[in-house]
């Protein structure tokens, strides 16, 4: 039995898309940039869950100076399973973002949608400034969020589990990313 059998309960993937060691490579590379980006002020580092938490996780001890983390739970609501662009806080970060660099890690950005309302709503809380950090962009969202300014890597258009992501929750531990069948 193969490595993602046992992990994940004998689901085939198509291919590997990033290796573990690819994704770390780059990753490290982000931490880089984003300690470049921020020389001063208050950085706040805000994990958008649940998929960016191994990312997120593995980020922040990849940036070499001083910051805060916390997360933002977004629920889109609307009809079926097409992300409707309306957004709600389903848990709201307790730290206070006015006057501090925020930057908004996510998993993998599709339409778009969930992230350019989420701006909109942390904008309101005057930060001193805003942007977003993702480990997939999958280039296919038609108005990319304006504050996306960190991303990991250009994906594939198709689905992706590990690292975080998730199909129906499951494979979310995977160590690599893959290319689901
Ligand atoms: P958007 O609002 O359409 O950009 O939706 C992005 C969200 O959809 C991400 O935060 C993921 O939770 C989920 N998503 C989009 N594409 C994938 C994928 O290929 N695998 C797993 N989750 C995905
Ligand atoms: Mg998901």
């Amino acid at each position: 039995m193969d490595d993602l059998s046992r992990r994940s309960g004998g689901r085939k993937a198509k291919s590997v898309v990033f290796t573990a060691e690819q994704i770390a490579t780059r990753v490290a590379s982000l931490g880089r940039e984003i300690t470049a980006a921020y020389p001063d002020g208050d950085l706040l580092l805000l994990g958008l869950l649940k998929g960016s938490f191994i990312f997120l996780a593995d980020l922040v001890r990849a940036v070499e100076r001083p910051l805060q983390v916390d997360f933002l739970v977004a629920s889109s609501y609307g009809s079926g399973t097409v992300s409707s662009g309306n957004v709600r806080l389903l848990y709201d970060p307790a730290t206070d973002l006015a006057g501090k660099h925020i930057v908004v890690v996510e998993d993998i950005i599709d339409s778009g949608r969930t992230l350019t309302r989420l701006v909109e709503l942390l904008r309101a809380r005057h930060p001193a400034s805003l942007a977003i950090c993702t480990l997939l962009d999958k280039q296919i969202a038609p108005e990319p969020p304006a504050e996306l300014r960190f991303v990991g890597f250009h994906a594939p258009p198709a689905f992706l589990v590990g690292y975080g992501l998730d199909h129906a929750e499951n494979c979310r531990h995977l160590p690599y990313i893959v290319d689901l069948d």
